[in-house]
């Protein structure tokens, strides 16, 4: 995919045109602008003089991108190389038009519109860092380490980068600069972790790998975080009722115990003895019973799971909440994505609605003639340079009688 959001340099106003016997040319659009990735068609210019002139580019355009193509009285200003926004912005064109004696200069600017066309890139293609053993617990909510990514997309709005733990986040969270942030307790349990973090400028992506060595304490440090962490631990499993707390997107999760149930194990199961052990059952996930690509399955007892949910899907097979996409027009041209690209699941889920544009990443707002939606095939498409990203809320299709 490749997208449309672009920034306006400078707004420069053509004017000094000179009219000499009578012939005289105007130009339109002004501001006249012109996104770096445009075909030679997406030009917008157009010359109109008040005789059929001859209408040349004199100078302001040594490689000559541009061109004039002229029809009667109006002429077109095309494009006939390529575009770079980080190499050059703006174009100061000097245009000369004849007829018979008469002759008219006049000068106008095309400003270059940047369009994301950089990946984002980071000075390291892995991240470690190695927690010190001797220390004291790393408190929840520790920046331990900032990762340095950029992108050469000289506007803000393309440059912005979002970063995103892809699978498993195992305890640990990213902010938007990029920050590594620790969302359960470091206290030197020698365990490893190893995240794939997604960087994305909205159209682009690079992937690093962040090692994060915990590191074991010393003998004494031993001791004294586990009183620490048991005076913690019964905190968290008061949080859910003698349940297993599982830190999960910035909040916990709870495994409740086989006689509990809800969302804190505050419930009772109905007909089951509370003298139970944590019997684990290796089938219950087999069945992949979690939707969504980020969610996962734990085999509880019995023959029981639980899904942890990834952000905006919840359910207990997480089969409700919104999916989100982005969209891009891309060249002004018509692009048509599927809901179902990047979640087949969602296949045998009912959406309660069409998409709604939740993110506007485009300058050109996508309005209703922008895009559309067609709830048959589950195909959005985009055009005339709208990029947004979409979120479309889905839950699972009335359940099936399931036999008694
Ligand atoms: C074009 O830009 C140049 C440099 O910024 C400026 O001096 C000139 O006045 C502009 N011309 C028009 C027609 O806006
Ligand atoms: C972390 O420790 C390992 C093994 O002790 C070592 O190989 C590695 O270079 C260390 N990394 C950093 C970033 O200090
Ligand atoms: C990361 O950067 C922030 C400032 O943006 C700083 O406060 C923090 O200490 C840094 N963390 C590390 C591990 O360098
Ligand atoms: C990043 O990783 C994800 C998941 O493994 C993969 O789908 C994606 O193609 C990777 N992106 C790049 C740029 O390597
Ligand atoms: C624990 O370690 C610290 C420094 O690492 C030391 O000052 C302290 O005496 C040790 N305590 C015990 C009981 O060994
Ligand atoms: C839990 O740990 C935090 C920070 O590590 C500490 O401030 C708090 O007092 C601890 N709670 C208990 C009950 O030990
Ligand atoms: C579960 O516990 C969390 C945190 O203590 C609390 O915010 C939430 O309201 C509780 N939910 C229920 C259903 O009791
Ligand atoms: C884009 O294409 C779709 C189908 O491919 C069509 O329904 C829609 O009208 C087109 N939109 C524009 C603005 O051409
Ligand atoms: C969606 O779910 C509702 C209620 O569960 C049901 O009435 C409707 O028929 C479903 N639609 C589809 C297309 O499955």
């Amino acid at each position: 995919m490749s997208s449309f959001v672009y920034f306006i340099a400078v707004i420069l106003l053509a004017a000094d045109s000179t009219l000499v016997d009578g012939l005289s040319c105007t130009f339109y659009p002004i501001p006249m602008e012109v996104p770096e990735d445009a075909l030679a068609l997406d030009i917008p210019g157009e010359i109109t003089c008040t005789e059929y002139a001859n209408v040349a580019i004199v100078s302001g355009d040594p490689k000559n991108v541009f061109n004039i193509q002229t029809n009667g009285v109006s002429s077109d200003i095309v494009l006939d190389g390529t575009l770079d926004y980080e190499k050059q912005q703006m174009y100061q064109l000097f245009i000369g038009a004849t007829f018979i004696k008469a002759v008219w200069n006049g000068e106008v600017n095309i400003t270059v519109l940047d369009v994301n066309d950089n990946p984002p890139v980071c000075e390291k293609q892995i991240y470690e860092i190695n927690i010190t053993s001797d220390f004291t617990p790393v408190p929840v909510g520790t920046s331990i380490l900032n990762l340095t990514c950029s992108d050469k997309d000289l506007s803000n709005e393309n440059s912005g980068l979002t970063y995103t733990i892809i699978g498993d986040p195992r305890g640990f969270n990213l902010d938007n600069d990029g920050k590594v942030i620790n969302i359960k307790e470091l206290k030197g349990t020698g365990d490893q972790y190893k995240l794939t973090v997604r960087v994305s400028d909205g159209t682009f992506e690079t992937n690093v790998t962040v090692l994060i060595n915990e590191g074991r304490s010393s003998g004494n440090s031993t001791d004294s975080s586990n009183g620490d962490s048991s005076g913690n631990s019964t905190d968290s499993s008061n949080e859910c009722n003698g349940g297993i707390v599982v830190p999960w997107n910035d909040g916990v999760q709870c495994l409740c115990p086989p006689h509990k149930q809800g969302r804190n194990c505050t419930d009772d199961v109905p007909d089951v003895v509370s003298d139970c052990e944590w019997p684990s059952n290796d089938d219950a996930c087999s069945t992949d019973p979690c939707y969504g690509k980020g969610s996962v399955c734990i085999n509880t007892f019995g023959e029981n799971y639980k899904c942890l949910c990834p952000p905006g899907m919840e359910g207990d097979q997480c089969d409700t909440g919104s999916h989100c996409f982005s969209c891009s027009s891309v060249r002004w041209r018509n692009v048509t994505c599927s809901v179902f690209d990047d979640a087949a699941f969602l296949r045998e889920m009912n959406f309660s609605g069409p998409p709604i544009v939740t993110t506007q990443m485009s300058r050109t707002k996508c309005r209703n003639d922008k895009w559309g939606f067609d709830a048959g095939t589950g195909d959005i498409w985009v055009a005339k340079g709208c990029r947004a990203k979409f979120c479309i809320e889905f839950e699972k299709s009335a359940p099936t009688p399931t036999p008694p």
